[in-house]
């Protein structure tokens, strides 16, 4: 098939859009064989069917590289107390937050769980997005760890979506190992990721380095165990305060850093040099009215790919919006539109180590975007505007 008549955003390149007005785009099956002008059209393709889109932009498909999606209940009451004066962490010392999470996930059948896991991404791929992470973390036990990464699986069955699981074990401390954090990381944590993986549901295997959570040395143990089963690593690191967790990830030569609101300009070194990726989640940063602000122009100076994602989770990120997500971090981190889109495209695909997806190029895994749009910038710009016009997954419009 050609796509034909397309205003393309390739992204072939971090400086530019990539821009290619009247563009024609080859698939052969799920793969982008060619993309140029029309008037340059080789030869031997003159006689595919062709798809005439209007002069619409066209770009990668999205990317939601950092998802909790599977969860059971949710978190609205926490919410209103966090409005009447109650903070995040003090929700989650006395035993709210995350807790609250794990034990209705615990309570919540396979069934119920995918089910309301599909309302989340069937919002996503309304707004174009064809790869979602989706991470465990809300079972802290072996039995609940492996639901959700089942449930995680299974949503590839149902949606036409690509998942990529993350092993997240290392998320809180459950009630019953209060006080143990140790116990917790060598009794459940290690031996589920062993079976996760040995049943194959992991891709990535992450952690929460935070005051309230994991310190770098509990985190370090599990990513030994990651590096040991040959699994990529990634990081929540300094979302909350700075403990060292970004040049803990870089250390690992992780996938992500994510968050990283209390990151240095150190820390953004030692990033760069690793090639890991700062996902940056402005749905966490507004829902917990944070005011440190990703240290952005450390990024850039350095060459720090940035990502962004939903986080879409019932606690700290109550998202389900890859474009809000691009005009919160317009709005908030001053990130550029070609950041943004790049951020849920091209970076986006990088952090989860998908080397053909994100960019619009021959070779490249064929999942696009028409957008009823003009112009990238569109995309960012507008709050609570979905132009979507239709999506390419695998080939398939
Ligand atoms: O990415 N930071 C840790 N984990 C999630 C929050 C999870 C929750 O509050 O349920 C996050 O923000
Ligand atoms: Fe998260």
């Amino acid at each position: 098939m050609i796509l034909t008549n397309a205003h393309v955003a390739t992204l072939q390149s971090d400086k530019d859009f990539g821009l290619i007005s009247d563009g024609s785009i080859v698939l052969e099956g799920s793969t982008i064989v060619w993309v140029g002008a029309g008037h340059a059209l080789p030869d031997e393709f003159r006689n595919l069917p062709q798809h005439d889109l209007g002069g619409r932009l066209v770009t990668p498909a999205l990317i939601d590289c950092h998802t909790h999606l599977v969860f059971g209940g949710n978190r609205a009451v926490e919410f209103e107390q966090r409005l009447n004066g109650a903070s995040y962490e003090e929700i989650a010392k006395a035993g709210g937050g995350i807790i609250s999470t794990v034990t209705a996930t615990r309570a919540a059948s396979e069934k119920a769980l995918l089910a309301d896991a599909l309302t989340r991404v069937d919002a996503l791929i309304a707004e174009g997005v064809s790869v979602i992470e989706i991470k465990s973390g809300y079972g802290l036990d072996r039995e609940t760890e492996l639901k959700m990464l089942r449930v995680a699986r299974l949503i590839e069955t149902q949606r036409p979506i690509e998942v990529r699981t993350s092993f997240l074990g290392a998320h809180a401390v459950p009630a019953e190992y209060m006080g143990k954090p140790n116990a917790y990381i060598d009794d459940v944590c290690i031996p589920t990721l062993r079976a996760a993986h040995a049943q194959g549901l992991v891709d990535a295997v992450d952690g929460f380095c935070e005051g309230i959570a994991f310190d770098t040395v509990q985190i370090a143990r599990v990513f030994d165990v990651a590096k040991g089963l040959g699994l990529p690593v990634k990081l929540h690191a300094e979302q909350l305060s700075n403990i060292g967790g970004t040049q803990l990830a870089a250390k690992y030569g992780a996938l992500s850093a994510d968050h990283v609101e209390y990151a240095t300009e150190a820390d953004a070194r030692a990033l760069a040099a690793a090639g890991t990726v700062a996902v940056l989640l402005p749905g966490a940063f507004y829902t917990l009215h944070e005011t440190q602000v990703p240290p952005i122009d450390a990024f850039r100076t350095h060459g720090v790919p940035m990502a962004l994602a939903t986080d879409c989770n019932p606690g700290s990120s109550p998202l389900a919006s890859s474009l809000l997500t691009m005009n919160m971090a317009c709005t908030l981190f001053r990130m550029t539109p070609l950041e943004a889109l790049l951020g849920v495209t091209a970076h986006a695909a990088r952090a989860l180590g998908l080397a053909d997806r994100g960019r619009v190029t021959s070779g490249a895994c064929a999942d696009l975007c028409v957008w009823n749009a003009a112009h990238p910038a569109e995309l960012s710009y507008r709050i609570g505007f979905n132009p979507l016009h239709s999506r390419i997954f695998k080939g398939t419009l």
